[in-house]
């Protein structure tokens, strides 16, 4: 019998919609050829939403999506919102309620796309990001005195639990191995400055290390893997990090790989329910023209045909996308590609169709 995965999509603000129409068509092209069905529900959310409704997380939602196997989201943000709103209401929301405490971000340069970094090519650019998704900067932690006066004070903790920095520490060893290349995990921190945060991550890591012996476990400063990933993209296999720090270099990262029309992340709970998302924002001043690349949001939704386990599938996807880049567009960036966001969803699927 065929496998069957309820999905919950949030198609989201902005761009959200278009391109998460084109990864359902992906997926309802690799559910023809395979042993796999989906049901997918639609759930309106975002900015949009909360400027008709007051609504950010409306009552009963969460319950809904956690009767999911996974959740696809397109992207939420809108100019009329205040930033943090729809950001803390929605996003991290969904993060930290559904103890998503891993974001995956693959970095990795396909042929046919552009890398700003001279000299360097797929064969350099190829690693994956851990970042840890539920504490750190993130928790909200701290607060105000005196706003708006001469005297005013503002602090921002970092929370960093042992059992959250371990449990993201070994889920990147255990990446690491799976993707059986350098076998190398790079911690990425700031020992020399963050003397209690990251003393208590080098202490987990180096000890999480000693149940893998087959992988080297490497340190790095923040500031230089900023450096290196730029300067020497090939040093990296898999690098674990904080909140903070994986949401910059997951940017830098974004970039060297082609941009944020490639570029997807999961938030990963490997014992519940994850949440797949391209890395880009709502780029609202695109909505409706079907200019920006869907890659993104289907390679999002291959990343969660990888963590459901359906890795044949996934692998389709990952093929059709890299003919496409290889072979069908000019040029990754938004209104750039020679074809519409529609027509790059068309290609993916045809391509799966005639091949698999
Ligand atoms: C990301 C985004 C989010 C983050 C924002 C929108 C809250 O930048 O997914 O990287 O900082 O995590
Ligand atoms: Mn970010």
């Amino acid at each position: 019998m065929a496998e069957e995965y309820n999905i919950a999509v949030i198609p989201g603000d902005g761009t959200g919609p278009e391109v998460v129409d084109e990864g359902i068509k992906v997926l309802e092209t690799v559910a023809k050829k395979g042993d796999i069905q989906f049901q997918f529900s639609k759930y309106t959310i975002g900015g949009e939403h909360y400027l008709a409704t007051g609504e950010i997380l409306p009552d009963g939602i969460e319950e809904k999506l956690a009767e999911a196997d996974a959740i696809f989201l397109g992207a939420i943000g809108h100019p009329d919102v205040k930033p943090g709103i729809l950001e803390k209401g929605i996003l991290l929301n969904l993060r930290f309620n559904m103890d998503q405490y891993i974001n995956l971000r693959p970095v990795k340069l396909y042929e046919g796309v552009k890398t700003p970094i001279m000299d360097k090519g797929p064969d350099d650019i190829d690693f994956v990001v851990v970042r840890e998704n539920t504490e750190g900067l993130y928790t909200g932690a701290g607060g105000c005195l005196k706003r708006g006066t001469p005297d005013e004070v503002a602090i921002q903790e970092s929370i960093n639990t042992r059992k959250g920095v371990e449990r993201c520490i070994r889920f990147a060893f255990e990446c690491c191995r799976k993707r059986n290349k350098a076998k190398k995990l790079t911690l990425c921190g700031k020992t020399n400055v963050l003397t209690y945060a990251f003393d208590l991550w080098e202490r987990a890591f180096y000890a999480v290390a000693e149940e893998y012996p087959d992988i080297e476990a490497d340190y790095a400063h923040v500031d230089a893997i900023c450096m290196w990933m730029v300067k020497n993209p090939e040093w990296f296999d898999v690098i674990v990090t904080d909140n903070m720090f994986g949401d910059i270099i997951t940017d830098l990262g974004a970039m060297i790989q082609g941009g944020m029309g490639i570029a997807a992340g999961g938030n990963i709970n490997p014992e519940g329910i994850s949440m797949f998302e391209p890395i880009g924002g709502s780029a609202p001043k695109y909505t409706g023209k079907q200019v920006i690349n869907p890659v993104a949001a289907i390679m999002a939704a291959q990343l969660m045909l990888q963590t459901l386990g359906e890795n044949l599938a996934a692998g389709w996807i990952e093929k059709a996308v890299m003919k496409v880049l290889r072979e069908d567009i000019k040029d990754v960036g938004a209104g750039k590609m020679g074809h519409s966001t529609s027509e790059i969803g068309d290609l993916v699927a045809e391509y799966i169709e005639n091949n698999f």
